[in-house]
Formats: structure tokens, sequence, C-alpha cells
């Protein structure tokens, strides 16, 4: 029986969780394949209950979990507040204080998507990325890091970035394994040309690969992050895995989870480092945020959630052929016509959170006959 916490969060992520705890439901019924799911609080909502963004109860029962299911976080009820209570904090202190340092994006493009996105639709059809940010380190926790005000009254923000050896190494290794069992070919993104850290970076990556990787077929390429936006939306395909920091993977992974048609699409997952008997901590979470203006309306897209937890399977369980399935089943729903509101093309039929929910099961069920 796998522990799994699941931790909804703000905005539309009790909506797009509940869809996907119905998958999870499923997999037990029908494919005995049980989960313990205990349930938390995690950002705006865990502050309105307990003053804190996450009680160290919640990170307790997150450390010892098998996995972590999360839906969103944030909205602007919470905007004003200071700094540390800011719903945002709890989830970059679940990542921290976890060690969850690789951060899996994969950007894939259904076939039945392929005309929704904002490109065109020969740039994008048959679209498969993975983006592998690093989640624990660059400036969003380097040190020093505050706002102080100056002698003459002014005032000044300061952020570090900062990145070490072990720090680009291990996620670097995630990058290159991912690679080679996808397309073996890696690109490096940092501004080398402008920061310590991004020419720290490149070279740690390529020493890396040169000693391990390059023999076993891996192609490693680096690109500057800005050529990387812009090669992201002139030629996605050109890219099999990409491995970059902590920021630029934040601004790469919105970009290219445009490519497949919509935020709504893009599932994530953020590895720690596996001990002896291959068990790591992780959390998954849809990449797209709690989107309060809807929240509530039953219109949110579900997919990146479950697409979350079909990542958990593979990553956590081990169970790739059920993965298999809750993927198969989401491009059932798709080909058939199906869509939400952030997805909606001519002639489909527009559906709410919970019938896309209601559809992904019947679909599982067809697929198990
Ligand atoms: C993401 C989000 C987060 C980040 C926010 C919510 C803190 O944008 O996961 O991409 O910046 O990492
Ligand atoms: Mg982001």
């Amino acid at each position: 029986m796998y522990n799994l916490l699941v931790l909804p969060g703000d905005g539309i992520g009790p909506e797009v969780v509940g869809q996907t705890l119905r998958v999870i439901e499923w997999f037990g019924r029908k494919r005995g394949v049980a989960f313990n799911v205990t349930e938390g609080l995690v950002g705006g909502c865990s502050y309105d209950a307990h003053g804190t963004p996450l009680t160290d109860e919640t990170m307790e029962r997150a450390m010892a979990a098998d996995a972590v299911l999360l839906g969103a976080v944030g909205g602007p009820r919470w905007d004003s507040l200071p700094f540390e209570k800011k719903p945002e904090r709890g989830l970059l202190r679940l990542r921290k204080d976890m060690d969850l340092f690789a951060n899996l994006r994969p950007a894939m493009v259904f076939d039945a998507l392929a005309d929704a996105s904002t490109l065109k639709t020969e740039l994008v059809k048959g679209l498969d990325i993975m983006i592998v940010r690093e989640l624990t380190g660059g400036v969003y926790f380097g040190e020093p890091r505050g706002i102080e005000t100056l002698p003459n009254g002014t005032r000044r923000g300061v952020n570090t970035q900062v990145y070490t050896t072990p720090e680009i190494e291990r996620v670097a290794r995630v990058a290159f394994e991912l690679a080679l069992v996808r397309g073996r070919r890696v690109c490096s993104v940092e501004k080398a040309n402008v920061m310590e850290s991004g020419l720290l970076w490149r070279e740690e990556v390529t020493r890396l690969h040169a000693a391990e990787y390059r023999d076993m077929g891996i192609e490693l390429s680096h690109m500057y992050a800005d050529n990387c936006a812009m090669q992201l939306v002139r030629a996605p395909k050109q890219f099999d895995v990409i491995l970059t920091d902590n920021l630029f993977g934040d601004l790469l992974s919105d970009c290219a989870a445009m490519l497949t048609g919509s935020l709504g699409m893009l599932p994530s997952a953020s590895l720690g480092a596996a001990d002896a008997n291959g068990r790591r901590r992780a959390l998954y979470e849809p990449v797209h945020g709690s989107a309060p203006d809807i929240a509530g309306r039953d219109i949110a897209n579900p997919l990146a959630t479950v697409l979350s937890f079909s990542m958990a399977l593979r990553y956590s369980f081990h169970l790739p052929t059920e993965a298999d399935l809750v993927e198969e089943a989401v491009r059932r729903a798709l080909s058939g016509g199906l869509r939400t509101a952030d997805i909606m093309q001519p002639k489909m039929a527009k559906v709410s959170t919970s019938v896309m929910g209601d559809v992904i099961l019947r679909e599982l069920d067809k697929l198990i006959g």
C-alpha cells in the first residue's frame, strides 16, 4: 500500500485534484493498486486555517509519504501578506525541505490538440520535449537575499544566483539518464555569456558528459536562455531534453506549455535523490497555477493533474503500464472531441472539469475491457 499525501491547495487546485482522486480511487477498485490517501493544507488555505502556508506537521507528513500530489497555491486574497506568509512559500518549502532538486516538465502535444496551439500545427505536431529544471537552488534560494533601506532612504532588493558543482552535477545526471531512454539529446541552457554561475553550469555539464555519457551515445549541446526561448517558439521539435536552472526553467516551461495548446495540459514531477532501495521523495503537480479567476466554476482543465498522477505511477510507484493507461485515457478523451474551455476548438464538445473526469474514468474502464 502506497502512502499518498494530497495537498489540493487554492483556487482551482481542489477541483483538478478532485477529479484526479477519482482516477486514484479507480486504480484501487479496478487494478488492485491501492493508495492510502491522506489530505492536508498548503498555501493560502493553510494560512487561513493555521496562519502559515505550510505547517510543520504537514511538512513531516510530506517527508514520510511515498509521494505528494499537489494542486496549486496562491490567489489575490493573499497577495498583500508579508513575504514569508505568502502561499508560494509553502510550495517552495516543500521543494526545499524534501530536497526535490530535479523537476521534470514534459511538454507533449497530443495529436488531437495539435491545432489548439497558438503555433502552426506542423511546428508542434508530435512534439515531445522533456524540460529538466533544477528546483532547489539558484536565485530562488540563494543568499544573500532581501530588501534593505539605504542611508539615503532609497531601498535595495537583492537576490543571489548561485550554483555549486554537486548541485549542477546531480540534476545534469537526471537529464542524461532521461535522454538515454528518449532521443539521446540534451540541450543545456544558461547565460554563460553574462553570468559566472552560467559559465560554471556549462563547464560542469560538459565535464560530466565527457566523463560518463558521451560514450553512451548522448549528444550534448549548449544554448543561451534567451535563444532557447526563441527556438522554443520557432522550431520546438529540435529539442529532446532541455536541462536548465531554476529560474530559466520556470520561464521556459511556461513557454513550452503553451506549445501543447494550454498550460492546463502540462504535468510535472519533482524528484529527490534515490536511496539504496530506489525510493525517492517526490512531489507531483500541474505546472499551471491556481487560476483564481475561474476557481469554483467547474470549468478548469483537470488533465495536467491527472497526467501528474500518471507521472507518479511511473516515477514513484514503478508502474509504467498503469501510467500508460492514464495517458491513453487522456488521449482518447481528447480524440473523442471533448475539450475543457482552455483547449476548446471549433466543432468540439465543451465539457466541465467534472465531466472530463467522468470521461477519463469511462475511457479507463474501456481500456481494461
Ligand atoms: C512553478 C510556479 C512556482 C515557481 C511558483 C508558484 C512559486 O511558477 O512551479 O512554475 O516559480 O516555481
Ligand atoms: Mg512557473
